[in-house]
Parts: C-alpha cells; structure tokens; sequence
C-alpha cells in the first residue's frame, strides 16, 4: 500500500478523534501513518496491519499482568452478565464492598471514596483535605505542599500542585497557589557534590540532605497554614522518573506530620507492584492520611481510581447535612471496573506477582549496564519494574537536550519503526514494562532501545 494513502481507520481516525498530549500538526500530517492498535496479547500489541510491538511502557503506565490475560477475560464475562453499572450515589453492591474492604489493608487506611482516573483520585484528595480542615476547626491549613516538577493530572487543581510552564501557562489565572519544595532527583540536584560516575547519581551523591532541610524550612515557614504535604513515594514518574535517594519520602513524610499537616500520598503510577512493592510508601511505617490509586487498580483493563483516606479524616464529614463531601462521579465504582480490580489482587496473589517483578528487576539491572556505552548517557535509573536514561548533550556540566528537540520522541519512534512502544520524556527515556513480561522480552525491549539511541545519534 502507497504508505501517503491512509487506510480507513486512519481517515476516521484523523477526522474526528482528539488525541491526548499531541502536537496535531504532526498527528495530521499525510506522511504519518499512525500505529492503529488492533490487540493485545501478554506484553504485545498489535496493529492492524499485524505488526507485533513489545509494550515498553504499559499502555501508560497501567498494565500489569500483560494484555488480555485469561483470567481478567474470564472474570469481566462473568460480571457483565450480572450487573453491568449501578449508580454508587446512595446505593451500594457486593463489588464495591468486595474492593473497598480488600484496599483496606493495602493502604492501611479504612475508608475508599472510588472515581474513574487518577486525576479525579488526587483531586479528590485535595477536596477532602480542604473542607476537612474546614469544617474539623483548622480553616488556615490552606497551603499545600508540593514537590519542584509535580505531576498529579490535569485538572484544575492538579495543575495548581505541577505548574508546568509548557503545559499550563494558558491557565496560569485559574491555578491556586501552592508552595513546592526541592525535586529530590540526585543527578540534578543543585547541592549534590559528586564528579559524575557512570551510576544511578544517587549511589555516589555526596550531600548533607539540603534538599530535606529545604523542605523543613518550607513546613516550619508555613506552619498551622500547611494543609498538606503531596508527594509521589519513591518516585516522580512524569517530573521524568525522578527517583529519591533512600530514606528520603520517610523523612519528609515524619516531618510532616510532626506539623500536624495531612500526608497526602500519590500511589497512582508507584502502586501495585511497580517499584517491586504493592505500594511504593509502605503506609505502616509512613501513615499517609490519604492514599490515591489509579492506574494499576484495575490491572490496566479499565477505568476506576480511588482515593484511601483514614477514619480520622472520614470522621470529620459526619454530624450534620452540610458537613457531606458533594463530590463524586457517574461511573463511581462501577461494578466491571470494581471486578477488574478485584481480580487484579486476586491475580498478584495466584502468581506470585511481587515475587515475579523483584526477579525481573534484577535481571532488568544487570542488562541495562548497556546504556553506559552511548557517549550521551547521563544517568541510569531503576526503581522496580521502572528504568530511566537520561541523555545529556554535554556529560560534565550535565547540559540536557533543549526539550524542544524532543530527543525522547525521536528515539522512541525509532523503537516503535523497530517494534518497541514506550514514551520518554524531554531527553529522558523511560522503560516501564508489563509485569508479565519474560526475560527473553525484557531484552529484546533493551536491545531495541540501544539500537534506537545508537541509530538515533547515528543520524543528527
Ligand atoms: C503520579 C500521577 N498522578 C496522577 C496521574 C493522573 O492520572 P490519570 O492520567 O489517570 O488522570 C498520573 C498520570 O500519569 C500520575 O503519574
């Protein structure tokens, strides 16, 4: 087929579908032909013209046990011939409760409020913070804390905690104010004084913990105004898999709540197993007051998020009609998502999936060490089933690619030409496969990432 001429699906798809976060003069174009996804099969995608990809980044970041896995299949047939969707508003049912009950010592929190993506999951989070503190006799604790480079969706108010000035100087009137602290990443940390080591940067930085005393100053400044602390744990995926130095979400979390301020957790990319734990935070040792899951919740089948919270905090909406959380969703905890989610537990249990993700990681460490032999590689990151390459166009100073250069897009359609999908960030590519994964696959994604690097510094 003349490779100018769409095929159908491409037409329609070209002359009425919006896609998310897609430069539409490049989607539009005649000459690109986009990949149309027919199926999914374990840790492979394909086409419709029948090319078979290697899901290198999980359909965004939410697969789990691989595509269509048969048990998954099994357990939707089964719910969907006996209840299909129910209003959650005033009404309950058996899956919801199923869900909500086994969350709860996940999280180790009580109490599950269930919405449809993560974005209305974090926010949510911060609507219940806000009135909670409100209407419980703290009306100042209004400031929220956040971390430099935040991402916690694209709503309103997740934007207000991000603040991204690419993505979100068009709203920049319509975002509360919120107050950041230093992006714990060791490799561009300002007060890290180590001479670059072909290393994760954060197993030869040499610091004093500045980043941590920043943030103290920060919690201390704003004291009995201080709402919250929001933070990814382990991880800031799409701040560019910006991975803490150990110990680090442990202290900020304690100082936290040594200023009685809430520890609002962001799990929605770290939980269910992607940094070798079910949660990234362990909420034993940590006590986040509230807990968002998205993503992984379902297995990445289906819709749902949900937003953990504690006795504590569910108790201060209680004693009165007015003191109700108006809040909520038309889809909230619809029963096939529910079901999906609760297989998806059901599945981490049968196969050993926490088991499964550590060995692999393990064996994704040692392949990796690859990467170390492009000219233009700065850092190499892992946490889990998550790997981070960050290119640099000048390794001493650390200098990146302009982020307009898109160096990740370009490599990464490389890799898409030679059958891998994954989606990096800037200069920064990011490998975050399928816990289904074999190590047969996991190097095949390696080889063709490395080929992709090469062919791509090869040309320019
Ligand atoms: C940490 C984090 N929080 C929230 C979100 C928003 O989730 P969703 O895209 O499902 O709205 C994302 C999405 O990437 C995320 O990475």
């Amino acid at each position: 087929m003349n490779p100018q001429e769409p095929t159908a699906s491409v037409a329609l798809d070209k002359a009425h579908a919006w896609h998310p976060f897609t430069p539409l003069d490049e989607w539009l174009d005649p000459n690109h032909q986009p990949v149309m996804i027919a199926s999914g099969h374990g840790s492979w995608l394909v086409d419709e013209e029948g090319k078979a990809y290697l899901d290198g980044n999980s359909s965004i970041w939410t697969n789990i046990h691989g595509h269509c896995h048969p048990l998954m299949v099994q357990a939707l047939q089964e719910q969907l011939t006996v209840l299909d969707h129910s209003s959650y508003l005033g009404l309950g049912h058996s899956v919801g409760s199923a869900l909500a009950r086994k969350l709860s010592p996940l999280t180790s929190l009580q109490r599950t409020l269930f919405s449809s993506d993560g974005s209305s999951a974090m926010e949510a989070a911060l609507k219940i913070a806000t009135q909670y503190f409100q209407q419980n006799g703290s009306p100042e604790r209004k400031v929220f804390v956040t971390l430099e480079g935040a991402y916690h969706g694209d709503t309103i108010g997740n934007m207000s905690l991000g603040k991204s000035p690419l993505m979100h100087h068009p709203f920049e009137h319509l975002l509360f104010p919120t107050q950041s602290i230093p992006m714990p990443g060791c490799y561009r940390c300002p007060f890290n004084q180590a001479k670059f080591e072909q290393a994760d940067a954060r197993s030869y930085r040499k610091c004093q913990w500045e980043c941590v005393s920043k943030a103290e100053e920060k919690m201390l400044h704003y004291g009995t105004e201080m709402a919250a602390l929001v933070i990814e744990p382990r991880v800031q995926g799409a701040a560019g898999m910006v991975m803490q130095p150990e110990g680090y979400f442990e202290k900020v979390a304690e100082m936290t709540h040594s200023h009685d301020a809430l520890l609002i957790v962001d799990e929605v990319f770290t939980g269910f197993g992607r940094t070798g734990e079910m949660l990234a935070c362990n909420p034993t040792l940590s006590k986040p007051d509230i807990i968002a899951l998205g993503k992984g919740l379902t297995g990445g089948v289906l819709p749902m998020a949900a937003t953990a919270v504690s006795e504590t905090l569910f108790n201060g909406f209680k004693g009165s009609f007015e003191k109700t959380f108006f809040h909520g969703h038309s889809y909230t905890a619809n029963p096939l998502s529910a079901r999906a989610a609760l297989t998806n537990l059901e599945i981490f249990e049968s196969e050993s999936t926490i088991q499964k993700v550590k060995t692999l990681s393990l064996h994704l460490q040692k392949i990796s060490s690859v990467f170390w032999k492009h000219p233009y590689v700065g850092d190499v990151r892992q946490e889990g089933l998550i790997l981070a390459i960050e290119l640099v166009q000048d390794l001493n100073r650390k200098i990146p690619f302009p982020f307009t250069e898109r160096v990740a897009h370009k490599i990464n359609k490389i890799a898409e030409s030679k059958g891998v999908l994954t989606r990096g960030i800037g200069s920064i590519l990011f490998l975050v496969p399928p816990y289904s994964t074999t190590e047969n696959e996991l190097e095949q994604m390696v080889q063709i990432l490395d080929d992709s690097i090469k062919d791509y510094f090869k040309r320019v």
